[in-house]
């Protein structure tokens, strides 16, 4: 391999170049990077009519001492429905309720994972024309333990218009399957409303699962394209993500069923958390908003307006001034400075759709005009032809097999780079070789980045997709990290992505392979500084797709002489003795980079290329 580190070969790589796709699937939000911890906290799951099914909450106690039921008559007017009620047993007297009270609990997303000395704030909506006496607890899977409790006890003159109450509970013990519970001994009607359970550390005190979102931050993300995928789309229009819906105080939210990956989210993760999220990560968010198409439906180009005005006020709502209308609301949930939203997508997969082009080129022109800096995505691909419209980027999604995955590193060798950029927004291996995540699918994906960055001068961005799978509600496979309440885990393929942190904004060098039989092998190789030492480093990185070891000369030229350091280089490999191994829960880590020094650094060094492996030779310079 012959790498030439002159200036005048070198190439900077785009700042954006590797970023993370974040969809609502898998329950990857609710249940997943968003902390809270009660499923359909306001009971509308069940829809908008009553009586309606309170799903996942279940009822403590037997008809004899309580009838529970759902009624329209919150206090919030754009998710009226409540739950009633009406304990029918006493601490005294013919009927005693049973020890422990009556009641409801809410198992949260398969368990809640409660920690010991850890704070949780559970916040309330109550209502009663009698006194109350609530125990709020947080119990095992079935009641018998109590891991933390406290009681609201209020007169009947202070909860007889609906009331917010607030309790801290701190666990004195642990248990990942653990629920929350609301229970009373007292006899009467109680109303409740906007049930919420949340851990009082979360990332950044922002409300995002603390080890979820390290694992993000780990990637050094450049970029967060959100919230979806075809969850922006809906299979139905009428259950698309509309992000006006998801703003405002979590109590106000409507939540919506996401008809495609089939569940009900409450939307706490919603427009403000997501360009929240971007920002915790030091990341540019990229919003895809939904242009008018469903799977089945779509709004046709002359009745588009009421969507396109959508579009405009969500950029508003991001980046306006605290005086402008939509940003003041932003401003009022607390963050005053504007979000630094630089890129929309016009839909998602919608390109052969009928209305897109015609939608499309309305949204874009409205979009340009009102923000002529905003860099538009369009859906349809423009890697092997001209787009027949004006865009910034197009939207490239790949799912394939390993080989042809492998292969796709050259994708983009004949791409026009008069054009648009490529947004790689999906890619990943499915199928068979890819098992639930594995090392083969992470190897051939490795070939194809490898490919990105020698075509960064026309590929800008990339992110692999899906991101995240709750164990409970695989919707798709594979996903790069694996999750349940308290267990967590990275797929090959997210451990693949570690490699390339350092590639966004380094300087790509001209690397050239003089092998008789290389199609089994690519290779780059770029140079950074690095912010925390302030030094400068080479890495080379080198995918070995095939099943025998490689013997490899290196040389590197065009650097001042002996400027390659021995000390402190270092390589990384990613390997495993089977190329169909994965990681789990049990084994999380089998299949992960193993860092060791690297003796060889130099001018000229002989490498050793296990077979399947992804190996990076990082030296400083
Ligand atoms: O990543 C999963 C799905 O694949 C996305 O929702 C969609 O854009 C694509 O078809």
């Amino acid at each position: 391999l012959l790498v030439d580190a002159s200036e005048a070969l070198s190439q900077k790589i785009p700042e954006t170049l590797f970023g993370i796709f974040f969809e609502e699937i898998n329950h990857a939000g609710a249940g997943g990077i968003w902390a809270e911890l009660v499923s359909n906290r306001g009971f509308e799951a069940g829809g908008p009519n009553t009586p309606s099914n309170i799903d996942p909450w279940s009822i403590i106690g037997d008809e004899s001492s309580l009838i529970v039921s759902t009624e329209r008559s919150s206090c919030f007017e754009r998710n009226k429905v409540a739950l009633r009620m009406e304990v029918l047993c006493d601490s005294e007297g013919t009927s005693i309720c049973p020890a422990g009270g009556v009641g409801i609990y809410n198992p949260g997303f398969w368990g809640m994972n409660i920690e010991q000395g850890k704070t949780y704030k559970v916040v309330l909506y109550v209502r009663s024309l009698e006194s109350i006496d609530v125990s709020v607890s947080l119990t095992d899977s079935n009641g018998s333990q109590t891991l933390a409790t406290a009681n609201i006890i209020a007169a009947a003159s202070d909860v007889s218009d609906w009331t917010k109450a607030e309790v801290l509970l701190e666990a004195k013990a642990s248990n990942p399957n653990s629920r929350l519970q609301l229970t009373t001994t007292r006899k009467g009607v109680i109303w409740f409303d906007q049930v919420s359970a949340m851990p009082l550390d979360t990332y950044m005190g922002h409300g995002f699962h603390n080890g979820l979102v390290e694992m993000l931050a780990d990637l050094k993300p450049r970029f967060v394209r959100f919230p979806g995928g075809c969850f922006v789309e809906g299979e139905w229009l009428r259950n698309a993500f509309r992000w006006k819906e998801t703003i405002g105080s979590w109590e106000e939210r409507p939540g919506h069923f996401g008809d495609v990956w089939k569940y009900w989210t409450d939307d706490g993760l919603g427009y403000f958390e997501f360009l929240q999220l971007a920002e915790d990560l030091g990341a540019f968010p990229i919003w895809v908003f939904n242009n008018g198409i469903s799977h089945n439906d779509q709004v046709s180009t002359s009745s588009i307006l009421p969507f396109i005005q959508e579009a405009l006020d969500g950029i508003e709502f991001a980046r306006g001034d605290r005086d402008s209308k939509w940003g003041s609301i932003r401003a009022a949930m607390g963050h005053p400075e504007p979000f630094d939203l630089r890129y929309v997508a016009i839909g998602n997969e919608d390109c052969g759709k009928h209305y897109y082009r015609g939608n499309y080129l309305r949204f874009y022109d409205a979009i340009k005009r009102a923000y002529p800096d905003i860099q538009i995505i369009s859906n349809c691909d423009g890697s092997s032809h001209q787009l027949d419209h004006p865009a910034d980027f197009y939207d490239f999604h790949i799912y394939t097999s390993a080989n042809n995955m492998f292969s796709m590193a050259h994708r983009f060798d004949h791409t026009s780079r008069n054009g648009p950029k490529a947004f790689v927004s999906e890619y990943a291996v499915t199928g068979k070789d890819a098992g639930a995540g594995s090392l083969l699918a992470a190897l051939a994906e490795a070939g194809f980045l490898i490919g990105l960055e020698r075509n960064s001068d026309v590929v800008e961005m990339a992110s692999y997709a899906p991101l995240f799978v709750n164990a409970n509600d695989k919707r798709w496979n594979p996903d790069a990290i694996v999750f349940n309440s308290s267990q967590l885990y990275g797929t090959p393929s997210y451990w693949m992505q570690q490699f390339f942190r350092e590639s966004s904004g380094a300087t790509l060098l001209n690397s050239t392979l003089q092998m008789n039989s290389s199609t089994s092998i690519i290779a780059s190789a770029i140079t950074w500084q690095n912010a925390e030492d302030n030094r400068d480093y080479l890495r080379i990185k080198i995918v070995n797709f095939g099943s025998n070891t490689v013997n490899l000369k290196i040389s590197v030229a065009g650097l001042e002489s002996n400027s390659i350091q021995l000390s402190g280089s270092t390589k990384t490999v990613l390997t495993s003795s089977n190329v169909m191994d994965e990681n789990s829960f049990k084994e999380p880590k089998k299949v992960v980079p193993i860092k060791s020094l690297f003796e060889n650094a130099g001018e000229d060094m002989d490498v050793v290329l296990s077979p399947r492996s992804f190996t990076s030779f990082d030296m400083l310079i």
